[in-house]
Protein backbone atom coordinates (compact mmCIF):
# COMPACT_ATOMS: atom_id res chain seq x y z
CA UNK A 1 0.00 0.00 0.00
CA UNK A 2 1.48 3.78 -1.37
CA UNK A 3 2.37 5.04 2.22
CA UNK A 4 1.08 9.12 1.99
CA UNK A 5 3.95 11.33 3.31
CA UNK A 6 3.28 12.24 6.57
CA UNK A 7 3.55 15.05 8.41
CA UNK A 8 5.14 14.78 11.68
CA UNK A 9 5.67 17.57 15.02
CA UNK A 10 8.83 19.60 14.64
CA UNK A 11 10.25 18.46 18.54
CA UNK A 12 9.76 16.61 21.81
CA UNK A 13 7.79 19.94 23.47
CA UNK A 14 5.81 19.95 20.43
CA UNK A 15 4.81 16.29 20.90
CA UNK A 16 4.13 16.91 24.49
CA UNK A 17 2.18 19.98 24.64
CA UNK A 18 0.26 18.51 21.59
CA UNK A 19 -0.67 15.35 23.19
CA UNK A 20 -1.38 17.34 26.34
CA UNK A 21 -3.13 19.71 24.53
CA UNK A 22 -5.82 17.39 23.13
CA UNK A 23 -6.02 15.56 27.11
CA UNK A 24 -6.15 18.26 29.08
CA UNK A 25 -9.46 20.16 28.33
CA UNK A 26 -13.11 20.52 29.04
CA UNK A 27 -12.40 16.62 30.75
CA UNK A 28 -10.65 17.83 33.54
CA UNK A 29 -11.96 21.19 34.30
CA UNK A 30 -15.88 21.22 33.38
CA UNK A 31 -16.58 17.25 33.58
CA UNK A 32 -14.05 15.79 36.38
CA UNK A 33 -15.62 18.35 38.88
CA UNK A 34 -18.85 17.70 38.37
CA UNK A 35 -18.45 13.52 38.19
CA UNK A 36 -16.50 13.91 41.41
CA UNK A 37 -19.28 16.15 42.93
CA UNK A 38 -21.63 13.64 41.58
CA UNK A 39 -20.05 10.66 42.74
CA UNK A 40 -18.67 11.50 46.74
CA UNK A 41 -15.60 13.73 45.72
CA UNK A 42 -12.50 12.52 47.55
CA UNK A 43 -13.55 8.89 46.73
CA UNK A 44 -14.19 9.44 43.16
CA UNK A 45 -10.94 11.00 42.96
CA UNK A 46 -8.91 8.63 44.36
CA UNK A 47 -10.61 5.83 42.51
CA UNK A 48 -10.44 7.78 38.67
CA UNK A 49 -5.79 8.57 39.70
CA UNK A 50 -6.17 4.75 40.18
CA UNK A 51 -7.97 4.02 36.80
CA UNK A 52 -5.74 6.53 35.05
CA UNK A 53 -2.19 5.28 36.28
CA UNK A 54 -2.92 1.51 36.05
CA UNK A 55 -5.47 1.36 33.67
CA UNK A 56 -5.11 4.27 31.25
CA UNK A 57 -0.94 4.44 30.94
CA UNK A 58 -0.67 1.28 29.52
CA UNK A 59 -3.94 1.82 27.14
CA UNK A 60 -2.02 5.14 26.06
CA UNK A 61 1.27 3.10 25.51
CA UNK A 62 -0.52 0.93 23.30
CA UNK A 63 -2.39 3.17 21.21
CA UNK A 64 1.17 5.05 20.61
CA UNK A 65 2.56 1.71 19.68
CA UNK A 66 -0.40 1.14 17.00
CA UNK A 67 -0.41 4.59 15.66
CA UNK A 68 3.64 5.02 15.43
CA UNK A 69 4.06 1.50 13.76
CA UNK A 70 1.01 1.86 10.82
CA UNK A 71 2.02 6.23 9.99
CA UNK A 72 -1.54 6.22 9.23
CA UNK A 73 -5.38 7.22 10.46
CA UNK A 74 -6.70 5.61 13.12
CA UNK A 75 -8.64 3.49 10.76
CA UNK A 76 -6.07 2.50 8.23
CA UNK A 77 -4.08 2.00 11.64
CA UNK A 78 -6.04 -0.71 13.37
CA UNK A 79 -6.70 -2.72 9.81
CA UNK A 80 -2.97 -3.12 9.20
CA UNK A 81 -2.23 -4.24 12.63
CA UNK A 82 -5.42 -5.77 13.30
CA UNK A 83 -4.88 -8.56 10.51
CA UNK A 84 -8.13 -10.60 10.09
CA UNK A 85 -9.45 -10.31 13.39
CA UNK A 86 -12.30 -8.00 14.60
CA UNK A 87 -9.66 -5.98 16.18
CA UNK A 88 -9.06 -4.32 12.97
CA UNK A 89 -12.12 -2.58 12.92
CA UNK A 90 -11.28 -1.06 16.11
CA UNK A 91 -10.30 2.52 13.98
CA UNK A 92 -13.65 2.81 12.69
CA UNK A 93 -15.47 2.88 16.43
CA UNK A 94 -13.02 5.00 17.57
CA UNK A 95 -14.36 7.17 14.45
CA UNK A 96 -17.62 6.80 15.25
CA UNK A 97 -17.06 7.85 19.02
CA UNK A 98 -15.02 10.42 17.97
CA UNK A 99 -17.58 12.37 15.88
CA UNK A 100 -19.96 12.00 18.79
CA UNK A 101 -17.87 13.15 21.21
CA UNK A 102 -17.25 16.66 18.76
CA UNK A 103 -20.55 17.34 18.22
CA UNK A 104 -21.53 18.24 22.17
CA UNK A 105 -18.11 18.90 23.24
CA UNK A 106 -17.91 21.78 20.86
CA UNK A 107 -21.43 22.75 22.73
CA UNK A 108 -19.80 23.06 26.08
CA UNK A 109 -17.01 24.78 24.33
CA UNK A 110 -19.61 27.32 22.85
CA UNK A 111 -20.96 27.98 26.71
CA UNK A 112 -17.28 29.33 27.55
CA UNK A 113 -17.27 31.82 24.56
CA UNK A 114 -20.25 32.53 26.28
CA UNK A 115 -19.05 33.06 29.39
CA UNK A 116 -16.09 35.01 27.78
CA UNK A 117 -19.04 37.39 26.63
CA UNK A 118 -21.16 37.57 29.54
CA UNK A 119 -18.06 38.44 32.08
CA UNK A 120 -16.38 41.19 29.81
CA UNK A 121 -20.25 42.64 29.60
CA UNK A 122 -20.14 42.65 33.19
CA UNK A 123 -23.45 40.48 33.42
CA UNK A 124 -22.47 38.79 36.79
CA UNK A 125 -21.24 41.81 38.15
CA UNK A 126 -22.99 41.91 41.49
CA UNK A 127 -25.07 38.49 40.56
CA UNK A 128 -25.60 35.98 43.38
CA UNK A 129 -25.24 32.29 42.95
CA UNK A 130 -29.55 32.21 42.38
CA UNK A 131 -28.69 35.05 39.68
CA UNK A 132 -25.93 33.10 38.19
CA UNK A 133 -27.76 29.75 38.34
CA UNK A 134 -31.01 31.27 36.15
CA UNK A 135 -28.56 33.36 33.88
CA UNK A 136 -27.39 29.44 33.29
CA UNK A 137 -30.14 27.64 32.52
CA UNK A 138 -31.82 30.30 30.46
CA UNK A 139 -28.76 30.20 28.41
CA UNK A 140 -28.65 26.64 28.15
CA UNK A 141 -31.84 26.52 27.02
CA UNK A 142 -31.68 28.51 24.40
CA UNK A 143 -32.28 27.48 20.57
CA UNK A 144 -29.89 30.18 19.19
CA UNK A 145 -27.39 31.63 21.40
CA UNK A 146 -25.57 28.23 22.62
CA UNK A 147 -25.82 26.78 18.68
CA UNK A 148 -24.21 30.12 17.57
CA UNK A 149 -21.14 29.79 19.90
CA UNK A 150 -20.67 26.34 19.01
CA UNK A 151 -20.70 27.19 15.40
CA UNK A 152 -18.22 29.66 16.08
CA UNK A 153 -15.83 26.98 18.42
CA UNK A 154 -16.33 24.93 15.01
CA UNK A 155 -15.33 27.69 12.36
CA UNK A 156 -12.22 28.31 14.53
CA UNK A 157 -11.49 24.09 14.99
CA UNK A 158 -11.64 24.25 10.89
CA UNK A 159 -9.19 27.22 10.38
CA UNK A 160 -6.22 25.12 12.78
CA UNK A 161 -7.22 22.01 10.95
CA UNK A 162 -7.08 23.47 7.46
CA UNK A 163 -3.07 24.64 8.38
CA UNK A 164 -2.14 21.41 9.61
CA UNK A 165 -0.36 19.10 11.94
CA UNK A 166 2.91 21.48 12.86
CA UNK A 167 2.09 25.12 11.93
CA UNK A 168 -1.68 24.43 13.58
CA UNK A 169 -1.59 22.04 16.02
CA UNK A 170 1.81 22.27 17.87
CA UNK A 171 1.90 25.76 17.29
CA UNK A 172 -1.97 26.90 19.25
CA UNK A 173 -0.61 24.08 21.99
CA UNK A 174 2.50 25.59 22.83
CA UNK A 175 0.81 28.92 23.59
CA UNK A 176 -2.27 27.68 25.04
CA UNK A 177 -1.17 24.79 27.36
CA UNK A 178 1.23 27.35 30.04
CA UNK A 179 -1.11 30.04 29.99
CA UNK A 180 -3.59 27.83 30.93
CA UNK A 181 -2.05 26.19 34.10
CA UNK A 182 -0.85 29.67 35.60
CA UNK A 183 -4.45 30.95 35.20
CA UNK A 184 -5.76 28.05 36.62
CA UNK A 185 -3.16 28.06 39.72
CA UNK A 186 -4.37 31.80 40.66
CA UNK A 187 -8.13 30.68 40.88
CA UNK A 188 -7.66 27.93 42.61
CA UNK A 189 -5.56 30.04 45.38
CA UNK A 190 -8.98 32.54 45.16
CA UNK A 191 -10.97 29.85 45.65
CA UNK A 192 -9.18 28.56 49.07
CA UNK A 193 -9.11 31.45 50.58
CA UNK A 194 -13.07 32.50 50.58
CA UNK A 195 -14.92 32.02 53.55
CA UNK A 196 -15.53 28.30 54.49
CA UNK A 197 -13.51 26.57 51.55
CA UNK A 198 -12.58 24.22 54.09
CA UNK A 199 -15.53 21.87 53.95
CA UNK A 200 -14.54 21.67 50.01
CA UNK A 201 -11.28 21.28 50.37
CA UNK A 202 -12.15 18.42 53.01
CA UNK A 203 -14.52 16.65 50.19
CA UNK A 204 -11.99 16.74 47.72
CA UNK A 205 -9.23 15.33 50.34
CA UNK A 206 -11.28 13.37 52.89
CA UNK A 207 -12.12 9.81 51.05
CA UNK A 208 -15.22 8.34 52.50
CA UNK A 209 -15.22 4.78 50.76
CA UNK A 210 -18.80 3.99 51.47
CA UNK A 211 -19.73 5.92 48.49
CA UNK A 212 -17.35 3.87 46.52
CA UNK A 213 -20.32 1.44 44.45
CA UNK A 214 -20.15 0.21 41.04
CA UNK A 215 -21.48 3.35 39.10
CA UNK A 216 -18.47 5.35 40.71
CA UNK A 217 -15.85 2.97 39.09
CA UNK A 218 -17.36 2.79 35.71
CA UNK A 219 -17.48 6.55 36.00
CA UNK A 220 -14.24 7.01 37.27
CA UNK A 221 -12.86 4.61 34.71
CA UNK A 222 -14.81 6.06 31.68
CA UNK A 223 -13.49 9.57 32.80
CA UNK A 224 -9.63 8.45 33.31
CA UNK A 225 -10.10 7.18 29.58
CA UNK A 226 -12.18 10.16 28.64
CA UNK A 227 -9.47 12.79 30.11
CA UNK A 228 -6.74 10.53 28.67
CA UNK A 229 -8.62 10.90 25.02
CA UNK A 230 -7.90 7.37 25.07
CA UNK A 231 -9.90 4.81 23.41
CA UNK A 232 -10.74 5.78 20.24
CA UNK A 233 -8.25 6.27 18.53
CA UNK A 234 -7.18 9.66 19.03
CA UNK A 235 -3.72 9.43 20.25
CA UNK A 236 -3.27 6.91 17.85
CA UNK A 237 -3.70 9.29 15.00
CA UNK A 238 -1.06 12.18 17.14
CA UNK A 239 1.35 9.14 17.30
CA UNK A 240 1.24 8.41 13.75
CA UNK A 241 2.96 11.95 13.64
CA UNK A 242 5.90 11.14 16.75
CA UNK A 243 9.15 10.65 15.14
CA UNK A 244 10.92 7.65 15.45
CA UNK A 245 13.05 9.43 18.92
CA UNK A 246 9.78 9.91 20.59
CA UNK A 247 9.76 7.88 23.88
CA UNK A 248 6.67 6.18 23.97
CA UNK A 249 6.53 5.48 27.88
CA UNK A 250 7.72 8.40 29.40
CA UNK A 251 5.70 10.69 27.17
CA UNK A 252 3.01 8.91 28.31
CA UNK A 253 3.58 9.34 32.06
CA UNK A 254 4.34 13.04 31.75
CA UNK A 255 0.89 13.11 29.64
CA UNK A 256 -0.63 10.83 32.58
CA UNK A 257 0.66 13.47 35.33
CA UNK A 258 -0.31 16.33 33.70
CA UNK A 259 -3.98 15.26 33.41
CA UNK A 260 -4.06 14.15 36.96
CA UNK A 261 -2.59 17.48 38.16
CA UNK A 262 -5.35 19.80 36.26
CA UNK A 263 -7.88 17.40 37.47
CA UNK A 264 -7.03 17.77 41.13
CA UNK A 265 -6.45 21.56 40.36
CA UNK A 266 -9.73 21.91 38.91
CA UNK A 267 -11.26 20.07 41.81
CA UNK A 268 -9.41 22.53 44.48
CA UNK A 269 -10.92 25.60 42.49
CA UNK A 270 -14.34 24.49 42.50
CA UNK A 271 -15.30 22.56 45.35
CA UNK A 272 -14.07 25.55 48.09
CA UNK A 273 -16.04 27.93 45.86
CA UNK A 274 -18.89 26.00 45.88
CA UNK A 275 -19.16 24.79 49.11
CA UNK A 276 -18.35 28.49 50.35
CA UNK A 277 -21.20 30.32 48.75
CA UNK A 278 -23.56 27.19 48.74
CA UNK A 279 -23.99 25.62 45.58
CA UNK A 280 -24.58 21.68 45.81
CA UNK A 281 -21.44 19.67 44.49
CA UNK A 282 -23.62 17.28 42.54
CA UNK A 283 -25.03 19.93 40.33
CA UNK A 284 -24.03 17.87 37.23
CA UNK A 285 -22.78 19.53 33.94
CA UNK A 286 -23.75 23.03 34.94
CA UNK A 287 -21.65 23.35 37.68
CA UNK A 288 -18.39 25.12 36.63
CA UNK A 289 -21.05 27.62 34.90
CA UNK A 290 -22.50 28.19 38.05
CA UNK A 291 -19.62 28.14 40.32
CA UNK A 292 -17.04 30.28 39.24
CA UNK A 293 -18.64 34.05 38.33
CA UNK A 294 -19.07 33.55 41.84
CA UNK A 295 -15.77 32.44 42.65
CA UNK A 296 -14.13 35.77 40.85
CA UNK A 297 -17.30 38.02 42.37
CA UNK A 298 -16.45 37.43 45.92
CA UNK A 299 -12.52 36.15 45.90
CA UNK A 300 -11.76 39.60 44.61
CA UNK A 301 -14.65 41.88 45.83
CA UNK A 302 -11.15 43.79 47.64
CA UNK A 303 -10.48 44.74 43.56
CA UNK A 304 -13.22 43.91 41.46
CA UNK A 305 -11.17 45.29 38.09
CA UNK A 306 -9.10 42.49 38.98
CA UNK A 307 -11.65 40.18 38.68
CA UNK A 308 -13.08 41.09 36.03
CA UNK A 309 -9.59 40.33 34.42
CA UNK A 310 -8.95 37.42 35.63
CA UNK A 311 -12.73 36.49 34.39
CA UNK A 312 -12.17 36.86 31.15
CA UNK A 313 -8.81 35.44 30.56
CA UNK A 314 -9.65 32.44 32.60
CA UNK A 315 -12.71 31.91 30.33
CA UNK A 316 -10.17 32.86 27.15
CA UNK A 317 -7.55 30.11 28.57
CA UNK A 318 -10.37 27.45 29.02
CA UNK A 319 -11.93 27.81 25.83
CA UNK A 320 -8.66 27.49 23.84
CA UNK A 321 -7.56 24.64 26.27
CA UNK A 322 -11.61 22.90 25.05
CA UNK A 323 -10.05 24.09 21.53
CA UNK A 324 -6.86 22.15 21.51
CA UNK A 325 -9.24 19.06 22.41
CA UNK A 326 -11.63 19.70 19.86
CA UNK A 327 -8.60 19.84 17.31
CA UNK A 328 -7.89 16.70 18.52
CA UNK A 329 -11.25 14.99 18.06
CA UNK A 330 -11.68 16.61 14.52
CA UNK A 331 -8.08 15.59 13.58
CA UNK A 332 -9.06 11.97 14.13
CA UNK A 333 -12.13 12.21 11.64
CA UNK A 334 -10.67 14.55 9.27
CA UNK A 335 -7.44 12.22 8.41
CA UNK A 336 -9.80 9.51 8.36
CA UNK A 337 -11.59 10.68 5.25
CA UNK A 338 -8.56 12.52 4.14
CA UNK A 339 -6.81 9.18 3.59
CA UNK A 340 -9.21 6.95 3.24
CA UNK A 341 -11.46 8.31 0.48
CA UNK A 342 -8.27 10.32 -0.94
CA UNK A 343 -10.02 13.75 -0.75
CA UNK A 344 -7.68 16.95 -0.17
CA UNK A 345 -7.01 17.94 3.47
CA UNK A 346 -9.80 20.59 3.21
CA UNK A 347 -12.50 18.70 1.88
CA UNK A 348 -12.05 16.22 4.85
CA UNK A 349 -12.33 18.69 7.49
CA UNK A 350 -15.19 20.62 5.80
CA UNK A 351 -17.30 17.38 6.24
CA UNK A 352 -16.31 16.87 9.79
CA UNK A 353 -17.32 20.53 10.36
CA UNK A 354 -20.15 20.08 8.97
CA UNK A 355 -21.25 16.83 10.31
CA UNK A 356 -20.32 18.56 13.77
CA UNK A 357 -22.04 21.30 13.60
CA UNK A 358 -25.60 19.44 13.38
CA UNK A 359 -24.77 16.61 15.56
CA UNK A 360 -24.06 19.99 18.13
CA UNK A 361 -26.67 21.67 16.63
CA UNK A 362 -29.09 19.16 18.01
CA UNK A 363 -27.09 17.54 21.25
CA UNK A 364 -27.60 21.72 22.35
CA UNK A 365 -31.37 21.65 21.52
CA UNK A 366 -31.73 18.72 23.30
CA UNK A 367 -31.21 20.54 26.54
CA UNK A 368 -34.17 22.75 26.19
CA UNK A 369 -36.49 19.78 27.09
CA UNK A 370 -37.58 18.30 23.80
CA UNK A 371 -39.20 15.01 23.49
CA UNK A 372 -38.08 13.99 20.05
CA UNK A 373 -34.79 14.75 21.17
CA UNK A 374 -34.57 12.80 24.11
CA UNK A 375 -33.56 8.98 23.87
CA UNK A 376 -33.89 6.07 26.97
CA UNK A 377 -34.67 8.78 28.70
CA UNK A 378 -32.07 11.38 28.38
CA UNK A 379 -31.49 14.32 26.21
CA UNK A 380 -29.30 13.46 23.29
CA UNK A 381 -26.44 15.50 25.06
CA UNK A 382 -26.08 13.56 27.68
CA UNK A 383 -26.64 10.30 25.74
CA UNK A 384 -23.42 11.12 23.66
CA UNK A 385 -21.57 11.74 26.70
CA UNK A 386 -22.97 8.68 28.52
CA UNK A 387 -22.36 6.51 25.86
CA UNK A 388 -18.78 7.87 24.54
CA UNK A 389 -17.44 8.20 28.01
CA UNK A 390 -18.55 5.70 30.03
CA UNK A 391 -19.05 2.98 26.96
CA UNK A 392 -17.47 3.20 23.86
CA UNK A 393 -14.16 4.58 25.34
CA UNK A 394 -13.47 1.79 27.82
CA UNK A 395 -14.43 -1.10 25.39
CA UNK A 396 -12.11 0.57 22.73
CA UNK A 397 -9.28 0.24 25.53
CA UNK A 398 -9.92 -3.06 26.17
CA UNK A 399 -9.59 -4.27 22.80
CA UNK A 400 -6.30 -2.01 22.28
CA UNK A 401 -5.23 -3.75 24.85
CA UNK A 402 -5.92 -7.13 23.96
CA UNK A 403 -4.70 -6.15 20.16
CA UNK A 404 -0.80 -5.30 21.87
CA UNK A 405 -1.02 -7.88 24.40
CA UNK A 406 -1.97 -10.60 22.79
CA UNK A 407 -1.94 -10.50 19.44
CA UNK A 408 1.04 -8.27 17.97
CA UNK A 409 4.37 -9.87 17.61
CA UNK A 410 6.30 -9.42 21.16
CA UNK A 411 8.85 -8.23 18.99
CA UNK A 412 7.63 -5.13 17.22
CA UNK A 413 6.15 -4.14 20.64
CA UNK A 414 9.65 -4.09 22.12
CA UNK A 415 11.02 -2.54 19.08
CA UNK A 416 8.43 0.56 19.56
CA UNK A 417 8.61 0.70 23.20
CA UNK A 418 12.72 0.63 23.04
CA UNK A 419 13.21 2.61 20.59
CA UNK A 420 14.23 -0.05 18.40
CA UNK A 421 16.40 -0.90 21.13
CA UNK A 422 18.11 2.51 21.93
CA UNK A 423 16.58 2.87 25.13
CA UNK A 424 16.66 0.85 28.27
CA UNK A 425 13.13 -0.75 28.48
CA UNK A 426 12.72 -1.35 32.49
CA UNK A 427 9.49 -0.80 32.52
CA UNK A 428 8.44 -3.61 29.08
CA UNK A 429 7.92 -6.44 30.86
CA UNK A 430 5.54 -4.61 33.62
CA UNK A 431 4.09 -2.93 30.76
CA UNK A 432 3.26 -6.04 28.90
CA UNK A 433 1.55 -7.62 31.59
CA UNK A 434 -0.52 -4.73 31.87
CA UNK A 435 -2.36 -4.92 28.76
CA UNK A 436 -2.06 -8.70 28.64
CA UNK A 437 -3.76 -9.14 31.88
CA UNK A 438 -4.19 -5.95 34.31
CA UNK A 439 -6.22 -3.66 31.91
CA UNK A 440 -8.71 -6.76 30.10
CA UNK A 441 -9.13 -8.10 33.11
CA UNK A 442 -9.90 -4.87 35.14
CA UNK A 443 -12.08 -3.25 32.62
CA UNK A 444 -14.33 -6.07 31.93
CA UNK A 445 -14.95 -6.63 36.00
CA UNK A 446 -16.52 -3.20 35.94
CA UNK A 447 -18.55 -3.24 33.55
CA UNK A 448 -20.11 -6.52 34.49
CA UNK A 449 -20.20 -4.89 38.02
CA UNK A 450 -22.01 -2.29 36.32
CA UNK A 451 -24.43 -4.86 34.47
CA UNK A 452 -25.45 -6.43 37.62
CA UNK A 453 -23.82 -9.51 37.06
CA UNK A 454 -21.33 -9.34 39.39
N1 LIG B 1 -9.41 14.58 26.70
C1 LIG B 1 -10.30 15.63 26.34
C2 LIG B 1 -10.70 16.36 27.60
O1 LIG B 1 -10.44 15.85 28.69
O2 LIG B 1 -11.29 17.41 27.50
C3 LIG B 1 -11.51 15.12 25.63
C4 LIG B 1 -11.19 14.26 24.46
C5 LIG B 1 -10.36 14.74 23.46
C6 LIG B 1 -11.66 12.99 24.42
C7 LIG B 1 -10.02 13.93 22.39
C8 LIG B 1 -11.33 12.16 23.37
C9 LIG B 1 -10.52 12.64 22.39
F1 LIG B 1 -10.22 11.88 21.38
Amino acid sequence: MAQLERAKFGSKLGVILATAGSAVGLGNVWRFPYLAGENGGAAFMLVYIGCVLLLGMPCMVSEFIVGRRAQANAARAFRMLGGRTPLALVGYMGVITGTLITGYYAVVSGWCLEYIYASAAGHFAGAGPAEVSRYFADFETDPVRPIVWMVLVFLATHWVIVHGVRDGIERASKLMMPALFILLLIVVVASCLLPGAVRGIEFLFKPDFSKVTGGVFLSALGQAFYSLSIGMGCMCTYASYFGRQTRLGSSAMQIGVIVILVAVLSGLMIFPAAFSVGIKPDSGPSLIFITLPNVFREAFGFAPVLGYVVAVLFYVLLTLAALTSLISLHEVSTAFLHEELHITRRRAATIVTATGIVLGGLCSLSLGGREWLTLFGRPLFELCDFVTGQMLMPFGGILICLLVGWYLPHKLVRDEFTNWGTLPGRYLRLFVFCVKYVCPICIVLIFLNQLGLL
